[in-house]
């Protein structure tokens, strides 16, 4: 089962690695504009830099470095979502605090003011597949705003649930938006892996 593989294999990163890993994030939540003039694109995204499962302990979180492919490729802006509580924890930690949020419907604050999202058209969310969806302080940031009307381009990086129930979640929270398809990708795939999303993206011209 899913699960148990990535704990199985976690537990093997633990080992081989010790728990003395750092998150080296250090990105505010403010709204990043990119040099590209199309200003109606925003990503919304989380990641978790630091001990993780299969690519071990990174300096960049691997969701942000598909924000950054898209922000590259089509201009979008960017707000990350940011929040020190899992700041330095070791992998197996991480699973057993995030499981239990999960489990309780927990909704962790995140840095700063929510995004005013006003001047955007297309809104693309992301974050890491935490238990089968979004990491909760993505549902916390959720309720602080507003999509209705908006085109809403759910994606996630994952180790084998794929999108799991993230599309179907982002639908809940915004039931008022046009919610697309989406897009996974593996963790230890997107450092190698712009060329696929640069194929998605291209769906949407
Ligand atoms: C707490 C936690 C829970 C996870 N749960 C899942 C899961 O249910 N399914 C899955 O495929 N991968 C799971 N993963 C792996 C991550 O989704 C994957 O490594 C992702 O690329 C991490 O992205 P990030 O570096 O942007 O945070 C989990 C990782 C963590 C740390």
């Amino acid at each position: 089962m899913k699960i148990r593989s990535i704990l199985t294999a976690a537990l093997a990163l633990l080992l081989a690695t010790g728990c003395n890993a750092q998150n080296k994030q250090e990105n505010t939540n403010t709204i990043t504009q990119s040099n590209n003039k199309t200003m109606n694109k925003i990503v919304i995204f989380f990641s978790h830099a630091g001990d993780n499962y299969s690519v071990g302990n990174i300096e960049v979180g691997n969701t942000k470095i598909v924000a950054d492919y898209i922000s590259e490729i089509t201009g979008a802006d960017q707000y990350e979502i940011v929040t020190h509580k899992y700041d330095g924890m070791a992998y197996m930690p991480l699973i057993e605090l995030a499981k239990k949020e999960a489990a309780d419907g927990e909704l962790p604050p995140y840095e700063g003011a929510a995004p005013d999202l006003s001047k955007y058209d297309t809104v693309f969310i992301g974050g890491p597949v935490w238990w089968g969806t979004y990491p909760q302080v993505m549902f916390t940031l959720f309720k602080d705003i507003d999509l209705a009307g908006k085109t809403v381009i759910p994606f996630t990086t994952d180790e084998g649930s794929g999108l799991a129930n993230c599309v179907s979640d982002v639908k809940k929270a915004f039931p008022k938006a046009n919610v697309t398809k989406g897009f996974s990708i593996y963790g230890h795939e997107v450092r190698t892996g712009k060329a696929k999303v640069e194929k998605w993206l291209s769906s949407f011209k």
